[in-house]
């Protein structure tokens, strides 16, 4: 990739260019930008055609077009050849071509570039109809977007990223971490997420290794990691950005089985994982019993459970193989081999382990309902409270002055004109978008916590209110109270 020396004129000339997000989308305006979504880049091509710095970006790196070489030096002035030496580019005649992607990137605050390989099989029907590249490096997947908002996003010293790709999670963290280490198998990987790096004129330590062991010895405060976690048979060929080389799903294993080393004490390990569903066995006690009697507390979310098939159709789609000749025997014996290891379905989810000296607490459940991004506020609250409510018992519960979330909406159902509704749902409206259905006191107890008055207070006066024994109130709804802290209703 590209040497130290040309980086600060690439990121001028692409800051020149205004080769960002924002005016990336005005120029392709929303129906070329959409198309691009689907990997159809006509539209993009004649939103283009005026010419022009910016325009010659998007043609070169995005629609993998060639472009006169004339306009390449206008838009990258005296770095084609560097970017040619660097592999970056390829020059022939009066034409030069992208060999990589450089893509701008960004949240509300930051426009950035990301360093990768080109995407795979534009315009041919949104499939790939070539085999990828075992090496090939991913840009932004959504798997990425993902793991980058279910991050825990408070200021902390030490961040890893394992399986750093095109070093994106490396970006995210290095606005938070004070240093960032990212690693890698893939030597094109380490090269491309350390330019992107430099490109943005962020700190990161890029170390060559598999998983922990680039990191021996080594503590974090953060663990933020999209590791290859698909499960195919073994010596099926390998790619590296989503083959592991490890049986099953023990690359998912082993993360969450060594997290607790390389964490400091109250740090967070978050990993975007499959898992098999195996026969006979129920998700939650697998990867249950890879947390063993492990130090962490751990909130996982199963996404997604998918069958067999759909599986296979989706990772041998994605491997640029649903046209091969052999497709069919390819999908045959995927399949043979999840039935000889008793797999039924594979589930996706979200795991976020935290160090705890306490005695941990696991929350492992099935969420495929709505999301509204970004759930790393809610994880890391969730930590917060799993602290304060490890530490109260029913008595000190009550006498703890919670706040209703402030997100949370009531839902009413019932007869239109009816005097009271028959049923009241409280929902949450960030985060995990989750609804519980609650009685009269429970609506009264969540409506009236306002940090002030306790919850024993509250129940108290909703006892007198409804002439109800204010002691059994309070024996009765305490485990309410638990159980709307733990979901995150109370705060
Ligand atoms: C799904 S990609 C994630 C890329 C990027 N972090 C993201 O979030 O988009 C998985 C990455 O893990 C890397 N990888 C594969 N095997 C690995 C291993 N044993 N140890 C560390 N990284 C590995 C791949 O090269 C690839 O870059």
């Amino acid at each position: 990739m590209l040497p130290d020396e040309f980086v600060p004129a690439l990121r001028s000339a692409l800051t020149r260019a205004s080769f960002t997000v924002d005016d990336v989308y005005a120029l392709l305006g929303d129906d070329a930008h959409r198309a691009l979504g689907r990997n159809q880049t006509v539209p993009a091509l004649r939103a283009t055609r005026g010419g022009g710095p910016l325009a010659t970006l998007v043609r070169l790196f995005a629609l993998q077009v060639p472009v006169a070489r004339a306009d390449a030096d206008a838009a990258l002035p005296e770095l084609v050849e560097p970017l040619v030496a660097a592999g970056m580019l390829a020059a022939s005649g009066s034409e030069v071509r992208a060999l990589v992607d450089v893509r701008p990137y960004g949240d509300e605050s930051h426009d950035w570039w990301i360093v990768c390989d080109s995407t795979p099989g534009l315009d041919s029907g949104g499939q790939s109809s070539r085999p990828m590249d075992p090496e090939h490096v991913l840009g932004i997947s959504e798997a990425s977007s993902s793991l980058a908002q279910l991050t825990v996003r408070a200021p902390v010293g030490r961040a890893l990223d394992i399986g750093t790709g095109c070093g994106v999670q490396a970006l995210h963290l290095a606005q938070h971490a004070r240093e960032v280490v990212a690693t890698d198998v893939n030597p094109r990987a380490l090269a491309m997420a350390s330019l992107t790096a430099r490109l943005n004129g962020l700190d990161a330590e890029v170390r060559d290794g598999s998983l922990f062991d680039p990191v021996a010895g080594e503590a974090f405060d953060l663990i933020a990691t999209n590791p290859p976690f698909v499960i195919s048979p073994p010596g099926s060929e390998m790619l590296v950005y989503r083959d592991s080389g490890m049986p099953g799903d023990s690359v998912v294993r082993h993360l969450v089985e060594n997290a607790d080393t390389h964490l400091t004490d109250g740090g967070w390990c978050q990993i975007l994982a499959n898992w098999a569903h195996r026969a006979g066995t129920d998700w939650q006690d697998q990867v249950g019993e890879w947390l063993g009697g492990r130090p962490v507390d751990a909130w996982i979310l199963q996404r997604e459970l998918v069958d067999p098939a759909a599986y296979v159709e989706m990772w041998l789609a994605d491997a640029g193989l649903a046209t091969a000749p052999d497709y069919v025997q390819r999908y045959d014996a995927w399949l043979d081999w999840f039935a000889a290891e008793r797999i039924e379905g594979i589930g996706f989810g979200w795991l976020s382990l935290r160090k705890t000296a306490a005695t941990p607490v696991h929350r492992l459940e099935e969420w495929t309902g709505e999301i509204a991004p970004p759930v790393g506020p809610a994880i890391a609250d969730w930590g917060r409270r799993t602290d304060l409510l490890r530490a109260l018992d029913d008595a000190a519960l009550l006498d703890h002055a919670f706040q209703q979330a402030p997100d949370l909406v009531e839902e009413t159902r019932g007869p239109v004109g009816a005097e009271h509704p028959e049923t009241i749902v409280v929902r949450l409206q960030q985060g995990v978008r989750r609804g519980r259905q609650v009685d009269t006191v429970e609506a009264g107890l969540v409506g009236a916590s306002d940090g002030d008055l306790t919850s024993g207070q509250i129940l108290d006066a909703l006892a007198s209110l409804l002439d109800r024994d204010a002691h059994d109130l309070r024996r009765i709804y305490a485990p309410s109270v638990r159980e709307l802290a733990e979901d995150g209703f109370l705060t």
